[in-house]
């Protein structure tokens, strides 16, 4: 967070944001209505809301019609509240919500809030407080909901809470508190949601979260916590989702999770874990999201998810992982969502995905995969969305997509395809798939297909040259010539040097033709067409070939090339 002064994002968007507000509002308002008393530099609209975001406003105005329940100071110029700056403005005493966006707020009197019965909403953005007293919100008993963010609080005094007892909502984020006292949350025993993400914490006291058993939702995303202590969590029952990403976590003790019976969600994203315990997860019985991409993973123990069956989503994307145990998501039935991407996968064992029996979206691109199993995917009947992209891949086996029945998508560019009979059987499926996500997909060999795109090969061109070819045929200059049985000849290819034709010929005749037209005559339209003649070199002796390509319309009405040829 350290920014050179005066570029401090947060603070301008919010001003920014209350600005858009303000222009929604404007154009709901209905100047055709009663009149409604309105404070000077301020916009009411309806009687209900009050918006004062007038550069000459130094001061609480006065006039807030009686019937108010919000009012928001939008980049209002007020540097401080005094003592009792609403106890005697008439109109202020059924204000539920009170905003101060962007106004640089530096102090707050004691009591600055006092006279304000019905306030249940309290918000402080993009200020310039550094400290808080828990004596400015003297009178708020009844508060609701506190928010003081993004503004250069370095630290909370211990009694900062004592007079809003009944908060269920505490966001701190985007402060600098670089420690919590103690007892700071102390009569916090409503407190449901806890933000106190991007902040400069860099460890938590045993004891920090103690009172706060109601809490649900505790953010503590993009601190600077290297640990957690033993204990932490332990009065956190009923936590619901937990954010530790952004963090500088190296490890987890086994017993860190274990009190959060509860939990639904879980960010570990983006901190600096190398490994984790076997249990550690195994009391979240309930967890649906779990988070651990960008961190140092080199493996996983069996057994990590043997005690979150429900689990939704997991992503283990930008890791070191280089192999994974089989078994690992067998118990994952629910899993919609994994996130293997950018790891140093070189290998899957065949049965990695067995169980995941409600997979759609399976993330496995900037890995290091060379092949897959034929049946890696087997199981996998819901899978909708494959990302192989930017692996090694060259081929894919035959049938390997076979069991998954509504697949749609796959990613395949930036593998070193060679584009031959291999990937014939994929050709058609891939016809019907969206031909935007593999238009670079590329073949790397053979030499004359190299750098086209996949989708744009015809499948004509997917051909194998069977084995070696006898010496006698060897295209290979040097290779001497052996007593090989006639009939077990593989076939002689002739090509031309540039690699645009090759011709698979065998004793009897020749079987296949392979061409690559010349850059610039691509044929579209029917009634297009193209011919030139090659002499083509061999080890068997060079052959006169000329080809004839046309486009010409099908009864249905496609238009279709049409090769010929006449050696
Ligand atoms: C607020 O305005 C509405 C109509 O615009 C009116 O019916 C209502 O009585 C007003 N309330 C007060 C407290 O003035
Ligand atoms: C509010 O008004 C009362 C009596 O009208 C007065 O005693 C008190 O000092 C005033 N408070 C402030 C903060 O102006
Ligand atoms: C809290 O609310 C109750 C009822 O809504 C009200 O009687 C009481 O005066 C309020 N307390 C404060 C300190 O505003
Ligand atoms: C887990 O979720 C189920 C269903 O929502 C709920 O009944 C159960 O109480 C939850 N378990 C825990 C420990 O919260
Ligand atoms: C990928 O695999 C190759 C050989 O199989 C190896 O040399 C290379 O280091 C691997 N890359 C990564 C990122 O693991
Ligand atoms: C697929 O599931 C069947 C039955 O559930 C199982 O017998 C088979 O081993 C699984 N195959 C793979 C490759 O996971």
């Amino acid at each position: 967070m350290a920014l050179p002064e005066g570029l401090d994002p947060p603070r301008g968007k919010w001003v920014a944001v209350g600005h858009f507000l303000l222009l929604c509002l404007s154009a709901l308002a209905q100047p055709g209505g009663p009149a409604v008393p309105c404070p000077a530099l301020c916009q009411c609209f309806g009687n209900l809301t009050v918006f004062c975001s007038d550069e000459g406003l130094e001061d609480i105005p006065e006039g807030v019609p009686a019937s108010a329940t919000q009012l928001f100071f939008v980049g209002a110029p007020l540097f401080s509240l005094q003592s009792g700056a609403f106890a005697n403005r008439t109109g202020s005493r059924r204000l539920a919500k009170l905003a101060f966006l962007g106004s640089p707020l530096e102090s707050l009197g004691r009591a600055a809030f006092e006279g304000l019965p019905e306030l249940r909403e309290l918000e402080i953005s993009s200020s310039q407080l550094s400290a808080l007293s828990g004596e400015a919100f003297l009178g708020l008993a009844n508060l609701s909901t506190l928010a003081v963010k993004f503004s250069p609080i370095k630290s909370l005094e211990t009694e900062l809470f004592s007079n809003t007892p009944r908060l269920e909502a505490l966001h701190l984020q985007g402060n600098e508190v670089g420690s919590l006292p103690q007892d700071v949350f102390r009569p916090l025993s409503s407190l449901k949601t806890l933000t106190l993400s991007q902040n400069h914490l860099a460890e938590l006291l045993a004891e920090v979260f103690g009172p706060l058993s109601a809490l649900r939702v505790l953010k503590l995303s993009d601190n600077r916590l290297a640990g957690l202590s033993a204990g932490l969590f332990g009065p956190l029952g009923e936590l619901r989702e937990l954010f530790l990403d952004g963090n500088a976590l190296a490890e987890l003790p086994p017993g860190t999770f274990a009190p959060l019976s509860a939990l639904t969600r879980l960010h570990l994203q983006h901190n600096a874990l190398e490994r984790l315990p076997a249990a550690v997860f195994s009391a979240q019985r309930n967890l649906t999201f779990l988070y651990l991409d960008g961190n140092r993973l080199a493996e996983l123990p069996d057994g990590l998810f043997q005690g979150t069956p429900h689990l939704a989503e997991l992503s283990l994307a930008g890791n070191r992982l280089q192999s994974i145990p089989e078994g690992l998501f067998g118990n994952l039935g629910s899993l919609a969502f994994l996130g293997l991407s950018h790891n140093r996968l070189a290998h899957l064992p065949a049965g990695v995905f067995q169980g995941l029996s409600a997979l759609a979206r399976l993330q496995l691109s900037h890995n290091n995969l060379t092949a897959l199993l034929r049946g890696v995917f087997a199981n996998l009947t819901t899978l909708e969305a494959l990302d192989l992209s930017h692996n090694q891949l060259a081929t894919l086996s035959e049938g390997v997509f076979e069991g998954n029945v509504i697949l749609a998508n796959v990613a395949l560019k930036g593998n070193p395809w060679t584009c031959d009979c291999h990937l014939a059987p994929l050709k058609d499926w891939l016809q019907d798939t969206d031909p935007l996500i593999n238009a670079r997909a590329l073949c790397r060999s053979p030499a004359h297909l190299q750098g086209l795109s996949l989708p744009a090969v015809q499948k004509e061109q997917l051909v194998c040259r069977r084995g070696p070819a006898p010496s006698r045929c060897r295209a290979e200059p040097g290779v001497e010539e052996t007593s090989a049985e006639p009939s077990a000849r593989p076939p002689c290819t002739y090509q031309d040097p540039a690699g645009a034709i090759h011709l698979a010929c065998d004793r009897d005749a020749c079987r296949q033709l392979s061409l690559s037209l010349p850059p610039g005559e691509s044929l579209q339209e029917a009634g297009q067409s193209f011919s030139k003649g090659w002499i083509l070199d061999s080890g068997c002796g060079a052959v006169k070939v000329q080809v004839a390509v046309s486009i010409e319309p099908l009864p249905g009405g496609e238009a279709v090339a049409a090769p010929s040829e006449a050696p």
